[in-house]
């Protein structure tokens, strides 16, 4: 097994110099939700998924274990497994086992860190498994490392509702990328969060444990040890809500003063209750998803719920003629 492959630090770390820039400029203030995600931050949505009142994971794994036959029929045999977001790959074990004869799988992650731990497990749990990584943010294009030919197919495993974080139009350009990775023939396993009761939804991102909190409040413990800002911690709550009108969830971190803060020469100022929104979680009923994908020449070819039909797994094929 190839080493994780790492866009370099530097790199990276101007990338999100300007992204956070340009976000907190911006009028509403914003910062991208994939920044989440470092070492704390990934240890910290884990720990979400285990909360009681975080259902989609659980709801997810529940789907995926009643109907794993039938989304490893759906795959095929003798496919190149790729990953989008793999985390801790979890629920991939699930596939892993139920599809004994891949060529290779492909986790593809965007803290490096996280990356090579989960590697590291999995090729133990999975010795003849050929496991290619990839450090890369899955937003940008990228290059998939294995089988530059192209015979075996290709299928994405996109799950646990992280096409949420996308707004519509993201998420179409976002499939048409992945059409494009697989090609015809190729296939799509997707995650979704349905829509549903808002006491449901909003529950879920106001954890009484307050894991979501600290989850979201990270994103400045993160920007002040890596940037070198200061914002005031006591200074910022935790505000999620579900916007109905336009099906998504909202973070954001609420100033609770008026205050200035600084990032290098660069000074932001905000008002009491201004707030920097952090993050969307789109919700889509399978109608929305399969219109959606249909932009993207995703056709849908099965689709698995849970009795509540809160979440669901969805496979299509890939339709475009390259
Ligand atoms: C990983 C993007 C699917 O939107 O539910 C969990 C992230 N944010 N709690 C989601 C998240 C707050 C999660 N996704």
């Amino acid at each position: 097994m190839s080493g994780v492959r790492a866009v370099s630090a530097t790199n990276r770390m101007d990338t999100m110099r300007r992204d956070v820039l340009a976000g907190l400029s911006a009028s509403p203030k914003t910062l991208p939700s994939k920044y989440f995600y470092d070492e704390e931050g990934s240890a910290l949505f884990d720990r979400i998924t285990e909360l009681d009142a975080y259902y989609p994971t659980r709801t997810e794994r529940g789907i995926m274990e009643m109907h794993i036959r039938e989304m490893a029929d759906a795959v095929g045999q003798d496919v190149v497994l790729i990953e989008y977001g793999s985390g801790s790959s979890d629920k991939t074990r699930l596939l892993l086992d139920a599809l004994p004869n891949l060529t290779s799988y492909i986790p593809i992650d965007i803290s490096a860190e996280h990356l090579e731990r989960t590697v590291q497990e999995l090729q133990e749990a999975y010795p003849n498994l050929v496991i290619n990584p990839v450090a890369a943010d899955y937003t940008k294009p990228l290059v998939i490392p294995d089988d530059p030919v192209r015979r075996r197919k290709r299928v994405v495993y996109f799950p646990g509702s992280t096409i949420g974080n996308f707004k519509p139009e993201g998420a179409r350009q976002f499939l048409k990328q992945i059409s494009a990775v697989i090609g015809m023939g190729g296939g799509l396993l997707l995650g979704v969060d349905r829509k549903k009761e808002r006491s449901v939804l909003e529950l879920a991102y106001n954890d009484p444990e307050g894991v979501t909190a600290a989850f979201n409040l990270n994103l400045l413990v993160r920007l002040n040890r890596e940037l070198g800002a200061d914002f005031d911690l006591r200074a910022f709550s935790h505000n999620a809500f579900y916007d109905e009108e336009q099906g998504r969830i909202e973070m954001h971190l609420v100033s609770a003063c008026d205050q200035a803060v600084c990032l290098g020469e660069h000074l932001f100022t905000f008002h009491d209750g201004e707030s920097i929104h952090t993050e969307n979680s789109y919700k889509y009923d399978v109608a929305d998803a399969v219109d959606l994908a249909a932009t993207a020449d995703l056709e849908l070819v099965r689709d698995w719920t849970d009795a509540k039909e809160w979440f669901s797994v969805l496979y299509f094929a890939c339709a475009k003629r390259l």
